[in-house]
């Protein structure tokens, strides 16, 4: 007997808590409707076997002799199936065609997705069932050990545990999180700067040394801190001599942000979209000022929506060094943005950028 089904994971869009993730901090992403699909047979050989919709590449591996990563796509699939199957997860093979409204590489989390497509298909396979809160932390797991980006949880987090129509505020130490609605009359629009992200993994991996080195520091002078989420400005204003220049502005920058994480979300709630508009700002300025990670092209985004009527906030989104920039938009106002982003980003940029409306979307699963 053959079995057929289909899962779905979507990426998702940050709105405010960026690099808080690893700090133990807060996040408050969304799943979104831009997803990848894997259209599956399931298999009794202990083959995967994944076919790209549109570029017809096929690769496999087999379930019992995974193969080393490769630093191509398929190491996301390989090692998820590794760490579910360490986790004692029973998965199957499958027959996989793949395809994506996703792009990838912009910074919209593309290799969460395909992990979570993946441990979906790997475990429908199997007739398994694995939480969503684990099923996210066992890819992040997949991500950290085989891919080797030391990444926080949110972006798995969210492609797992999404609510249509609604942020989701994680508090990253004790994995409690529940949804905030995104306002109604709100539009959420992620612009994709086109500018290839550079050197992600290894300035991110940097960054979080140095959250780890401020810590140390920070704990070796007694403070009761276990990581930045319990760090005050105070105390970094104390230890400035010890921290330098680097790690104090580090350090603030995760401080502050997980200030403003909270902030947002009584914002939001309350429909304040003046006070969102000054969080999103500010986080903005401080991942580029503080943390390092902004770049020129996502700097004329923002200035060319927050000059556009109608954006009640904008930001970059993600780990940065290029990659995507965050909107919230009144509804009637999301054109006369698409329209400034032609009209004045290739001039300011000499590049193209993609304007996408999305919605907050549910997390991965079956497609009934
Ligand atoms: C990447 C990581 C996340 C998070 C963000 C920055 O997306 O995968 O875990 O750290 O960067 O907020």
């Amino acid at each position: 007997m053959t079995s057929s089904f289909a899962v779905r994971a979507p990426g998702r869009v940050n709105l405010i808590g960026e690099h808080t993730d690893y700090n133990d901090g807060f996040v408050l992403p969304a799943a979104i409707d831009l997803e990848i699909t894997l259209a599956c047979v399931a298999r009794d050989d202990r083959q995967v076997e994944i076919t790209l919709g549109d570029h017809r590449e096929r690769r496999s591996f087999e379930l019992d002799s995974l193969p080393a990563p490769s630093g191509e796509w398929l190491d996301y699939v390989a090692g998820v199936a590794g760490v579910l199957m360490r986790a004692g997860t029973e998965v199957g093979g499958f027959q996989g065609s793949l395809t994506s409204t996703l792009p990838a590489q912009a910074g919209l989390s593309s290799s969460a997705a395909l992990e979570l497509a993946a441990a979906w298909a790997l475990l429908s396979a199997a007739g398994s069932h694995v939480e969503r809160l684990e099923l996210a932390r066992l890819c992040q797991r997949a991500e950290n050990e085989y891919v080797g980006v030391k990444s926080g949880l949110m972006d798995q987090f969210a492609a797992s545990c999404g609510v249509a129509g609604h942020a989701l505020l994680l508090d990253c130490r004790s994995l409690e999180y529940r949804p905030v609605a995104i306002p109604d009359g709100l539009a959420l629009v992620v612009i994709d700067t086109g500018a290839k992200r550079r050197l992600v993994g290894s300035e991110y991996n940097e960054r979080r040394a140095q959250c780890e080195r401020g810590v140390a520091i920070l704990a070796g002078r007694g403070e009761p801190v276990r990581a930045l989420r319990d760090a005050t400005v105070a105390m970094l204003d104390a230890a400035a001599a010890d921290l330098g220049d680097v790690t104090y502005r580090r350090c603030r920058h995760i401080v502050e942000e997980n200030l403003r994480t909270l902030a947002a979300v009584d914002a939001l709630e309350k429909g304040d979209t003046g006070t969102l508009g000054e969080l999103f700002g500010a986080s903005h300025a401080s991942l580029r000022d503080l943390y390092g990670v902004g770049s020129p092209e996502l700097d004329a985004a923002v200035a060319i929506a927050v000059a556009s009527p109608g954006v009640v906030a904008a930001r970059m989104t993600g780990a940065g060094f290029g990659g995507c920039t965050v909107n919230l938009v009144e509804a009637d106002a999301v054109d006369m943005l698409r329209a400034a982003i032609d009209r004045d980003y290739t001039a300011r940029t000499g590049l193209v950028a993609h304007v996408y409306e999305v919605n907050a979307a549910d997390g991965a699963g079956l497609v009934q």
